[in-house]
């Protein structure tokens, strides 16, 4: 028997030694050590022996057992650690190489003109909020004082979803209504909402179905067109340099009493005169009033008791006007190359 168990040491050893790897060591562990190997085999085989045998033979067994599992642990543990430092190798980094250059994105130009706005507001007090772009009719007109019928509504060619009730936004005012309403008619307001809205125009260079506004709204006791103007003035300093002069024209919106279009120098000709202003010296930037007194109360506000002032820029327009981008599809081409240019034209 000692024989046996001395052939069987000798074979596994000359296959141990013949081993490359971790999966051959695992394959030999199995065959040797398994359930139907040759150790095993032993085992079943002590069962018949006598009483007096079994001693002697079952130490031997124990022995070949802890040999060739120390031996196969040995072996484990040199395979692991060498394949783990070959991979270690594989996959190390060589740092003196030169880096891959990845082109790198630039912020869209109006999202980074409404930030630059949402700034200087919130710098004055205002709250940057928002409101749903599919919208109802009553908040995109009725309360803002454009009946049904109206002629005003002409201008705003509007994308109407279900019958007449429901709608694409066409401008961002009636976040004002929706702010004024939630307010409650007895506190102040300030806010700027920045937001998409729709007309059914036909795209070309200057027009856009889809088109962004920035729409502001100050209601509080004794506000006047001067603290429009005042704050108008702050806003277009910050955007387009300390040296930018603003004026009023009178104008017409059905929400707004008196309405008037707000003018910047042109910061091309300093107002000598260019094609940018039309030789004017003056380019137009926001449609903005007083709020009308019907606005007011359709907000559950007293007008006797209070006051207010609204504006809407286009956004589009300041960032056409500041970035000297002529066309307002650019916005909408999703061309990286455009981001990149004027970016770095930034002023
Ligand atoms: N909603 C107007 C438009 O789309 C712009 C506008 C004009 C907004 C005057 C205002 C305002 O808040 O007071 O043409």
């Amino acid at each position: 028997m000692k024989e046996k168990i001395e052939t069987l040491k000798q074979e596994f050893e000359s296959e141990l030694a013949k081993t490359t790897n971790l999966k051959e060591v695992n394959e030999l562990k199995v065959k040797y050590l398994g359930k139907k190997g040759p150790v095993n085999e032993l085992t079943i085989y002590m069962r018949d022996l006598k009483p007096e045998e079994k001693k002697d033979f079952g130490k031997l067994l124990n022995d070949l057992k802890q040999e060739l599992t120390s031996k196969i642990d040995a072996y484990v543990k040199k395979y692991t650690e060498e394949e783990l430092n070959q991979k270690l190798a594989s996959e190390q980094i060589d740092v003196t190489l030169p880096a891959t250059n990845i082109p790198i994105g630039a912020p869209n130009i109006l999202e980074k003109i409404i930030e630059e706005v949402e700034e200087v507001f919130m710098s004055m007090g205002y709250d940057v909020v928002d409101g749903p772009e599919v919208e109802e009719d009553k908040y995109n007109f009725e309360l803002l004082n454009i009946p049904k019928g109206h002629p005003a509504r002409d201008a705003q060619d509007t994308f109407y979803i279900e019958d007449e009730t429901i709608l694409l936004r066409s401008q961002t005012s009636p976040v004002q209504i929706r702010t004024m309403l939630k307010a409650g008619g007895n506190t102040p307001v300030r806010m700027i909402c920045p937001g998409k809205t729709y007309r059914r125009d036909a795209d070309d260079a200057t027009h856009s179905h889809q088109f962004m506004q920035i729409e502001g709204l100050l209601v509080d006791k004794n506000i006047r067109l001067s603290d429009l103007k005042g704050t108008f003035d702050v806003i277009a300093k910050k955007l387009f340099g300390e040296d930018c002069e603003t004026r009023f024209r009178p104008s017409y919106y059905q929400f707004t009493e008196p309405s008037v279009e707000t003018d910047i120098s042109c910061f091309v000709c300093k107002g000598k005169g260019c094609s940018l202003c039309k030789n004017t010296g003056w380019i137009t930037v926001s449609g903005a009033g007083m709020v009308h007194p019907n606005v007011l109360r359709n907000c559950g506000y007293d007008p006797a008791v209070w006051s207010g002032f609204a504006f809407g820029f286009g956004a589009e327009r300041l960032a056409m006007l500041k970035y000297g981008i002529n066309d307002i599809r650019t916005f909408y081409q999703t061309d990286l190359r455009e981001s990149k240019t004027f970016d770095r034209k930034d002023v």
